[in-house]
C-alpha cells in the first residue's frame, strides 16, 4: 500500500516569499507545495500539504492523521519554541514526525534553540531552506520503508 504523508506548516509560513526573505529565502509556500507534489510522485507516496496560523487547528490535524497518514513532516514555526500542547499531540498520535525548519534555528536567537518538538520527533532537519521539505520527505519515506 502507498504511504501517505502529512506536511503541516504553522504560523506565518503562509507569508513565505515576502516574509524576511534574507532569513527564509524567496520561495512561497505554494512553490514549496509544488516541489513536495513532485517529490511525492517521485517517491511513490501520496501527500497532504497544509498550513494554519492556529495552534488548535494544527493539533486537530495531528489527531486526524491517525489511521490516515503514515507519518508527518511538521514545520511548527514559532510554536516549536513554545507549544507543549503540540509536543503532547505528537506523543499521543504515535506516528513518526520529522521536525522541519527552513532556517538553522540553532544559529539564530537563543530563544529559537529550544524546541519542544525535538524530544518527541523522529529527527530534525533545519537550515537548508525550501530544500529541507523534499529532504524530509526522503528521510521519512526511507524510515517508513525500513520500519515495514
Ligand atoms: C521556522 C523557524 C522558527 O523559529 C520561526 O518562528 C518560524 C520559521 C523556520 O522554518 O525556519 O516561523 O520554523
Amino acid at each position: 500500500m502507498k504511504h501517505s504523508i502529512l506536511i503541516l506548516n504553522g504560523p506565518n509560513l503562509n507569508l513565505l516569499g515576502t516574509r524576511q526573505p534574507e532569513v527564509y529565502g524567496p520561495v512561497t509556500l505554494q512553490d514549496i507545495e509544488a516541489s513536495c507534489v513532485a517529490k511525492a510522485e517521485a517517491l511513490g507516496v501520496t501527500m497532504d500539504f497544509r498550513q494554519s496560523n492556529h495552534e488548535g487547528v494544527l493539533i486537530d490535524a495531528l489527531h486526524a492523521a491517525r489511521g490516515v497518514h503514515s507519518g508527518v513532516i511538521l514545520n511548527a514555526g514559532a510554536l516549536t519554541h513554545t507549544s507543549i500542547a503540540l509536543m503532547d499531540a505528537i506523543s499521543a498520535i504515535m506516528l513518526p514526525v520529522i521536525e522541519l525548519h527552513l532556517s538553522n534555528i540553532h544559529a539564530r536567537e537563543t530563544f529559537r534553540h529550544k524546541s519542544w518538538i525535538a524530544p518527541v520527533a523522529l529527527g530534525q532537519i533545519c537550515g537548508f531552506g525550501a530544500a529541507g521539505y523534499p529532504l524530509a520527505m526522503e528521510a521519512l519515506v526511507g524510515y517508513l520503508g525500513s520500519a515495514e
